[in-house]
Order: structure tokens, then C-alpha cells, then sequence
């Protein structure tokens, strides 16, 4: 291709055609009168005869060329950009798009660090999958405790050393293996356990645990933090109660109830019929546990507890099915 055609070609390639003032100046550019092409088109009658017919084509193939492209970029802003511009109302209000919510999960949760920041504790967090000494053997599980059993944990299959945490508790394992006391934190997380699904039960839910270790800890020091945080997240006026339990890392241990927030301590399906609520388990480290943890059992003394997260937000918000947590659903999730 003659050198004078190729760059007025490679010219029109390049440019660009968005709006109408680019289409005018595509248009003077190449098609008007003074444009380069019709200067080329005046010069064919002047090239060698030889050479005159191969200019002469690739001339008029390229202002057909040049001509094609400004018919398609004229008809294109005709059908699209034109009406677009012309319809679009920039003083309209815009319309308000959806920011979502935090999970009502995440709400307690964010609620319960507060709660316990203001008495000092400060938050540990660590990974789902731990192994069996964190979760069991270090806080005094025996050899046969049904929780080690497959029907009841979820097991790694690649290596059954290693399990989905069924409590938070093996955070407090990991404090107090790397800490010296005194310890004060709370431990949040996601935990697992093989259980059917149902409306009051599920295979993952959330907690939130607690451990003080310090010198003569009391029973009455964990009553009173416990009492505080149920005032704090229920209303001064909740009523609470606590009754005596076992669990193998406490001694003595306890449960917390407070009064049915449905239904007003009158019974309903989601207290039993009782009243009553648990919302958390509690009790004295055992001084075995302390002492698996390289805390000298005979200097340090602590309490424990560990808090239903699902549980407390079904009575804040009074939801009676677990299961929608975890559906996703925005008809239930955008009500927070
Ligand atoms: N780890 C216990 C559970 O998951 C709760 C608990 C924590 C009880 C600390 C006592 C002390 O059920």
C-alpha cells in the first residue's frame, strides 16, 4: 500500500468516535473537502500512468473505508448514546440501594464485647480446627467422655488427630498455656458438634467464653461479673438464677438461667414451659486444668464461663427456630 495512504488509514483507525462533537471532527478529518484524503484523491490524476491505477483503488477504497465507518459511528449514537443522554435526569434523587445488616449473630456478639470491655477483658480468637488435647484432654476430659465420641464431634478425615472445636474452651487452653497470669479474656467463635438439626438445636452455633485467672479468685467474683453482664444485656430488671452442674474443667460448676424474655416467665415452647432460660455454663477452673496449663494450681485460682450466642439473641429478638440463622433468608436477615 502506497506510504501517503497507509498513514491517513492508520489515522482514522486510531481515532476514537464517542459523541457527536468526535463524529464532526471525524468527518473534517477525513471526509470534508480539506481533509487529507480528498488531497490524496486530488493527486491521483497527477501519479506516473503506471502507477496510477493501483493508487487511484486504494484511494477510493479508503474513503469508501473512511465513509463506511462514519455511517456506523453516526448510526450508533443515534440509537444508543443519543437518547440515553437525553433521557437521563441529573437532578432526579437517586434511589436508595440496599446496605445490608449485621447478622443478628454478629449483633450479640458485638453486644457481649462491650459488655465485658468495660470490665477489662480483652478478646482472643483462634482457628475452628484444634486438636484433641485443647478441646479434651487438657481440660480434664476423661478417655470415654461421650464428647470424644464420632457420634457426637466432627473429626478431620485426613488425620483424626485433629477436630472442628466443640466449645471455645481450647482458646482458654491456649491463654493459658502462653500467658502469665493474671488473665482476663473472652474467647468468640464459631463452634461444631454432630447434633440433629433442629428448631432448637444445630451443628454449628456460636459462643462466646470467658476465663479469669488470677490469685483467690472467688465464686462470688464470677457471680457478680455474671450478674453484672445479665443486667447489662437483658435489662436491670432480668431475673436470673444459677443451678449447680458438672462440666469436667470446672469445680464446682453451674448454669445460668434468666427468666423467659417470650414469655415472661409464664412458659412457652422455647423455655420448656419452665420459665426459665440457660444462657450460660460456668464454674471454678479446676485446679487439674490450671495445672495441665503450666499454671501453678496452688498460687492461681480462676472461674470460667461460656455463653450461647444463638440462644441469647432467639430471647433479644424472639426468634424460635436456630435454623433460620444459618439459611441465609433476607426475608428473616434484613428484619435486623
Ligand atoms: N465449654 C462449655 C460448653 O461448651 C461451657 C462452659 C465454659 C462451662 C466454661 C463452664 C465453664 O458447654
Amino acid at each position: 500500500m502506497n506510504q501517503k495512504v497507509e498513514d491517513v488509514k492508520r489515522q482514522i483507525d486510531r481515532f476514537l468516535v464517542e459523541t457527536g462533537t468526535h463524529l464532526e471532527e471525524f468527518r473534517l478529518q477525513f471526509l470534508s473537502k480539506k481533509s487529507d484524503l480528498q488531497q490524496l484523491l486530488g493527486e491521483i490524476k497527477s501519479v506516473l500512468p503506471e502507477f496510477r491505477k493501483e493508487f487511484g483503488q486504494e484511494v477510493n477504497e479508503l474513503k469508501q473505508y473512511a465513509q463506511q465507518l462514519f455511517d456506523a459511528y453516526k448510526k450508533r449514537l443515534e440509537e444508543y448514546a443519543m437518547p440515553h443522554i437525553s433521557d437521563i435526569d441529573v437532578t432526579r434523587p437517586s434511589t436508595l440501594f440496599n446496605t445490608g445488616s449485621l447478622h443478628p449473630v454478629s449483633l450479640i456478639m458485638n453486644e457481649v464485647y462491650d459488655i465485658f470491655e468495660k470490665i477489662g477483658f480483652s478478646i482472643v480468637q483462634g482457628s475452628d480446627i484444634e486438636d484433641d488435647w485443647h478441646v479434651f484432654s487438657a481440660l480434664n476430659f476423661p478417655q470415654e467422655h461421650p464428647a470424644r465420641d464420632m457420634q457426637d464431634t466432627f473429626f478431620v478425615n485426613v488425620n483424626p488427630e485433629f477436630l472442628l472445636r466443640t466449645h471455645t474452651s481450647s482458646l482458654q487452653v491456649r491463654t493459658m498455656e502462653n500467658c502469665l497470669p493474671p488473665i482476663r479474656v473472652i474467647c468468640p467463635g464459631r463452634v461444631y458438634r454432630n447434633e440433629t438439626i433442629t428448631a432448637r438445636s444445630h451443628c454449628i452455633f456460636h459462643q462466646v467464653e470467658g476465663l479469669y485467672i488470677s490469685q483467690e479468685v472467688s465464686f462470688a467474683d464470677m457471680k457478680q461479673v455474671l450478674l453484672f453482664f445479665a443486667k447489662e444485656m437483658f435489662g436491670l430488671e432480668t431475673k436470673t438464677r444459677l443451678r449447680p452442674s458438672y462440666f469436667p474443667f470446672t469445680e464446682p460448676s453451674a448454669e445460668m438461667d434468666i427468666e423467659c424474655k417470650i414469655c415472661r416467665g409464664k412458659g412457652c415452647n422455647v423455655c420448656k414451659h419452665s420459665g426459665w432460660v440457660e444462657i450460660l455454663g460456668c464454674g471454678m477452673v479446676d485446679p487439674n486444668v490450671l495445672d495441665n496449663c503450666g499454671i501453678n494450681s496452688k498460687e492461681y485460682s480462676g472461674y470460667a464461663f461460656g455463653l450461647g450466642i444463638e440462644r441469647m439473641a432467639m430471647l433479644k429478638f424472639k426468634i424460635n427456630d436456630i435454623r433460620l440463622y444459618f439459611e441465609n433468608d433476607l426475608r428473616f436477615l434484613s428484619q435486623f
